[in-house]
């Protein structure tokens, strides 16, 4: 002892004292739970069990309690704090032990910081999560039930899967705001396919923080499993996150790399993302992230006469222009010149291989994290633009194609203007795309084809919806 052992002293006897509250919170929470069995007539059979925990007058059936859930729970805890208690045990022992060892070794303060994060306060918060799941009652219908309604469900085990998709009945007797008696969570059909890699993405303590993740997330997305379950865990933010830049200054500037979680990609800040590194981590819009290449997009005369500039399509329909989606991938360019004119865009975007939403996002825009798996989440006839590059191009089944494009077609609004933006694709298969833009018998305001290379070809062109009256 004596004050050369100062930490190692502290941190024992910080150990000894957790021990004690530990044992004691073991403690509590059985007889805790126990009480409240008893006090709510448990051992009775009294049917106002369910009226004690719901706190509720309505007569709620006994089955509608999962009692049996309740007791796994404070199962889960209890062994939660058992567990704890006897690691903590077991290191206050192991440090007895070496006690001559460890008068000589210090302890420095951010180990012994880790240790109480680690081994201390993950374990503590997460039964303490636990403790809190007991207040949410049973999911209605898990068990045969839904499985009559929904065989999706049957094709998973990961208990938190099957509670996401089960359909939540409305608290007895009411209808929901939207007129339903149940909200079903949906997810995509082909999760199913993909069972491993959801089960992984579903494995988590609900109230802790998630695995750094998004990528297989994504991955899951785009393979179909769109859309994903919700998850009930807390997804994780840079450490070392800033605040954005102010509006007036955000539009134009290469956001603080520090705001943006790196752990998944190649690159670690936004000038590695140049064009120039060969090295960067992705291959679509390789300039994206360069501003004085984004800078010209649109409002710089260029040699190509596929390239439109947004005034352009202002003198076709002045004043007229107002919200729009900007369908491709990019980094909100497009959508940062339209705000300067004062209408809003927004921008679908997928991180493959740079941080394209968190980029547009801090510029001040807003990033639609959506696939090409399904129905965009818009109205019909609402929309005033619909702007699309490099997204599209060659590679895409004509059918899935002809799916999207009458899906632009219902959110247009009669008037509305499809800027179809240097679409390229082989110079065979030109006829089969211009067929699929020219089926819906727009206005031609623009249309210009001109040459890629030997093989391939760019199509840009200024549609109008023409009015849909019947
Ligand atoms: C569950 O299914 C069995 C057999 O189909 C049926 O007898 C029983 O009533 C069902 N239970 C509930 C709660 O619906
Ligand atoms: C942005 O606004 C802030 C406060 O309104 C001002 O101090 C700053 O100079 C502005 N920056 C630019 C680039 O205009
Ligand atoms: C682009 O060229 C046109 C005609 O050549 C000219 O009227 C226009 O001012 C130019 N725009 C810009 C931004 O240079
Ligand atoms: C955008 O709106 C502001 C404020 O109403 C106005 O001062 C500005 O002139 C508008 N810009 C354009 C390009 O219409």
């Amino acid at each position: 002892m004596g004050r050369f052992c100062f930490p190692k002293c502290r941190l024992s006897r910080v150990m000894g004292s957790l021990q004690v509250l530990l044992g004691g919170l073991v403690i509590i929470v059985s007889i805790t739970s126990l009480f409240r069995f008893y006090s709510a007539g448990f051992f009775m059979h009294d049917d106002d069990i369910c009226r004690h925990f719901y706190g509720v007058k309505d007569a709620y059936s006994y089955e509608s309690f999962d009692v049996k859930a309740l007791s796994d729970r404070v199962e889960e805890v209890v062994s939660k704090m058992a567990n704890l208690q006897r690691k903590l045990e077991s290191t206050v022992q192991q440090m007895e032990k070496n006690k001559e060892e460890l008068d000589k070794t210090s302890v420095s303060k951010s180990e012994y910081k880790k240790f109480l994060e680690e081994e201390v306060i993950k374990p503590l918060y997460s039964a303490h999560i636990s403790l809190r799941q007991i207040r949410l009652p049973r999911v209605e219908g898990v068990g045969n039930i839904t499985l009559k309604e929904d065989p999706l469900i049957n094709s998973f085990t990961i208990e938190e899967i099957r509670k996401y998709i089960t359909p939540k009945k409305n608290r007895i007797g009411k209808i929901s705001i939207y007129g339903t008696e149940r909200t079903y969570n949906t997810i995509g059909h082909a999760c199913v396919l993909m069972k491993k890699e959801l089960e992984e993405y579903m494995d988590y303590d609900i109230g802790s923080y998630c695995k750094d993740d998004w990528n297989l997330a994504q991955k899951l997305m785009l393979n179909g499993c769109d859309p994903l379950p919700r998850r009930r865990c807390l997804t994780r933010a840079s450490k070392l996150y800033q605040k954005p830049y102010a509006i007036n200054e955000s539009l134009w500037k290469i956001p603080d790399y520090r705001n943006v979680r790196w752990n998944n990609y190649v690159c670690r800040n936004f000038d590695c993302l140049s064009s120039k590194n060969p090295k960067r981590g992705y291959s679509k819009c390789t300039g994206c992230f360069e501003m004085d290449k984004e800078r010209v997009k649109w409002v710089s005369n260029s040699s190509l006469p596929v390239d439109f500039l947004i005034t352009d399509v202002f003198t076709i329909k002045p004043g007229e222009i107002r919200i729009g989606l900007d369908f491709g991938i990019g980094t909100g360019t497009f959508a940062a010149r339209m705000r300067e004119h004062n209408v809003t865009i927004i921008t679908t975007a997928l991180n493959l291989g740079a941080p394209f939403n968190e980029m547009i996002a801090l510029r001040g825009l807003i990033p639609l994290y959506v696939t090409l798996n399904h129905r965009l989440p818009l109205f019909d006839n609402t929309m005033d633009l619909i702007h699309t590059t490099g997204f599209l191009d060659s590679w895409i089944d004509l059918q899935l194609m002809d799916f999207i494009l009458f899906d632009w077609d219902r959110i247009l609004r009669p008037g509305g203007l499809l800027w179809i933006d240097k679409f390229f694709c082989h110079r065979k298969d030109l006829d089969d795309y211009m067929y699929m833009f020219l089926q819906f018998r727009y206005k031609k305001h623009k249309w210009v084809i001109s040459p890629k290379s030997k093989e391939e070809v760019y199509l840009s062109a200024l549609l109008e919806k023409p009015p849909r009256s019947l």
